[in-house]
């Protein structure tokens, strides 16, 4: 997924593209660049690597100009190289365009432009845009033309945008199931991939949808129907962040500020228990079947949701990873899919919801960011309200879904009459002291974690177990220790290592246990079982519990003791340590915490 800035009006624009796309680098950082109007001419400054060293190596906050677009690039088609960065101009310098998406017939139409005499200079999709506009606006000599006619032939997802020097003073930009928004201020107006790209300058956004453009100069803007070229009137939306929220606040990264901010985005959480949550209990009630859905990060969360459901409303709903979804369910007008997305713009979680809608199945979603695709795709949205997650590392956005979800199975519990209303309170005191835990764990054993991640950073095979409900805490805490620390690390359901993975056991595994409260009887005792396993081939176990000191000394080769909490919550504070333990090695390695390689924070492309 890459970012796309641009603004239009202001006397230097320079210094805000830079902040937008330095805002939305958590979009894709491998390249960047800017096309500038400057006295009706375009000037393209781009290079490999972040945003900052582009623009100091560059100079370019010093070129005065009133138009422009900017790009910050994850790669999809093409390698990470200068040519292949964004923005592309036409052969004839007067079209520059920057694109976030797959433009599926791109071969067919380049192919095409290189017998007409067009000459490519990239390997991407997004170059034949400025050869197409440039063609068109030759038969037409009308811009607005060339783009509808680009438009209507070029296939596949794009948020896309373009200046040119036959109309400098203006920005052209359309969307196909990438994000764009533009923002509306005063005598200026911006383009961007989310709010982030201007929310330093307005918090006036038009959200535009699949099919639509729109034209932007200093005093104006028009958004437009690509196929029937009618005007379409669009609301506009507030933005509730403020450019605060979405700087690192004295942390050393994003991603520690994020773990650090959990017990308030909790308790935000929580909130939404008084305000109802009914219309999306009523939309699982009402169905006959459920999928959980969620990739990465959130398809951990879907899988945590389906022990939740199974454990408190007696509900088996299967979880399934987005990407899956088309070769795995078959849903129908009986069907429920409800998915979990932080940036809710993830393709394969919104492809699979408008596949389940086309089936006439019902659809809903927890979202972080308002306004998102899927946030207006589905029949009912629960927005989470955590605030901005700018790491790519998803772990606020997670834990407060995980809290969101065990509330729904709450109320659906209760009014499917499978638990007492004193049963209901019983939970919901338990995560309502979750945010007060979650502070002590974080400022009582964050040093202890931060040691022995520092201690065991030089190890490369991590095994991370955990039975019934802390599977998915096993899962997602590996993949934070894979995401962040670039190590391996394995999630596997503890009663599984017995079948095969023991074998692997000898002094380079080192295994991280995630033990229940003694209370859970029936999962600890599995778990202490597993925990033998490797002990007995003399296997390196670390185990997070919260059983006393000492009471199981000789069996641990490191433990982490954990404040006694009720087995409802008990999962999501292991889950914390996970996440810390990950962030740990990832700075003990001298990681790029916030920014991982080859990631991005929400891929918008199949
Ligand atoms: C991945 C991100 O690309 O997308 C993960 O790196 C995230 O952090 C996953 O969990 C799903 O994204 P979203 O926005 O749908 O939750």
């Amino acid at each position: 997924m890459c970012g796309i800035s641009g603004a239009v009006g202001l006397k230097n624009i320079s210094q805000v593209l830079f902040e937008g796309i330095r805002n939305l680098e958590y979009r894709g950082y491998d390249s960047c660049g800017v096309a500038l109007m400057n006295k009706k001419r375009i000037v393209i400054k781009k290079d490999i690597g972040g945003v900052e060293e582009f623009y100091r190596k560059h100079n370019v906050l010093q070129m005065e100009s009133k138009t422009g677009i900017a790009h910050t690039r994850w790669a999809t088609h093409g390698k990470v190289t200068l040519e292949n960065t964004h923005p592309f101009t036409s052969n004839e310098k007067n079209f520059a365009v920057v694109h976030n998406g797959i433009i599926s017939n791109y071969r067919p139409l380049r192919d095409q432009l290189k017998k007409e005499g067009y000459k490519f200079f990239s390997e991407t999709d997004t170059e034949i845009l400025a050869h197409l506009l440039e063609k068109f606006y030759k038969s037409s000599r009308n811009v607005e033309k060339a783009f509808i006619k680009m438009l209507n032939i070029i296939e596949g997802t794009f948020a896309l945008a373009f200046i040119s020097s036959h109309l400098p003073d203006h920005i052209f930009c359309a969307k196909r199931e990438s994000p764009l928004m533009l923002g509306i201020g005063d005598e200026v107006k911006f383009i961007g991939s989310d709010f982030n790209a201007f929310i330093d300058h307005t918090k006036n956004a038009v959200i535009l949808d699949d099919g639509e453009y729109a034209i932007l100069s200093r005093d104006a803007y028009v958004v437009k129907n690509i196929l029937s070229k009618d005007e379409v009137i669009k609301p506009i939306t507030k933005i509730e962040w403020d450019s605060e929220t979405t700087k690192k606040g004295g942390y050393p990264h994003y991603m520690l500020k994020e773990i650090y901010e959990q017990p308030q985005t909790i308790s935000t959480a929580l909130d939404l228990e008084a305000s109802g949550l009914d219309d999306i209990v009523d939309l699982f009630v009402e169905s006959e079947n459920v999928y959980l859905l969620g990739v990465g990060t959130t398809f951990y969360v879907a899988k945590y949701a389906k022990y939740i459901f199974s454990k408190i409303a007696k509900e088996f709903f299967p979880s399934i990873s987005s990407d899956e979804f088309l070769a795995l369910a078959n849903v129908d007008k009986r069907s429920l899919v409800f998915s979990a997305s932080q940036s809710g713009e993830t393709y394969d979680t919104l492809s699979a919801l408008k596949h389940a809608k086309s089936k006439g199945a019902r659809t809903g979603a927890v979202v972080n960011v308002m306004g998102s695709s899927i946030a207006r795709l589905v029949d009912k949205v629960v927005l989470q309200g955590s605030g901005p997650e700018i790491c790519v590392i998803s772990t606020k956005a997670a834990l407060s879904q995980m809290v969101i979800l065990t509330l729904i199975a709450m109320k659906l519990a209760l009014k499917k009459k499978v638990i007492t209303r004193k049963v209901y309170n019983t939970h919901l005191r338990a995560l309502r002291e979750l945010p007060e835990i979650i502070e002590g764990v974080l400022n009582e054993r964050s040093g202890f974690i931060h040691r022995l991640a520092n201690k065991y950073s030089s190890s490369r095979n991590w095994l991370y177990l955990g039975r019934g409900i802390y599977y998915p805490i096993a899962l997602e805490s590996a993949l934070k220790m894979k995401e962040v620390a670039y190590v391996h690390a394995e999630g596997m359901p503890g009663g599984f290592l017995k079948h095969g993975t023991l074998a692997m056991i000898d002094d380079d595994i080192f295994s991280i246990v995630f033990v229940p409260p003694p209370e859970d009887k029936a999962l600890y005792e599995a778990t202490m079982h597993c925990i033998e396993e490797i002990r007995a081939r003399s296997g390196f176990v670390l185990g997070i519990h919260f059983t006393q000191q000492g009471k199981n000394q000789d069996l641990y080769s490191e433990e982490l003791i954990l404040p006694k909490v009720p087995s409802l919550t008990a999962p999501l504070i292991q889950l914390v340590i996970g996440q810390l333990f990950a962030y740990f090695t990832a700075t003990s390695l001298k990681r790029n915490v916030d920014k991982p390689r080859s990631l991005a924070k929400s891929v918008t492309v199949a």
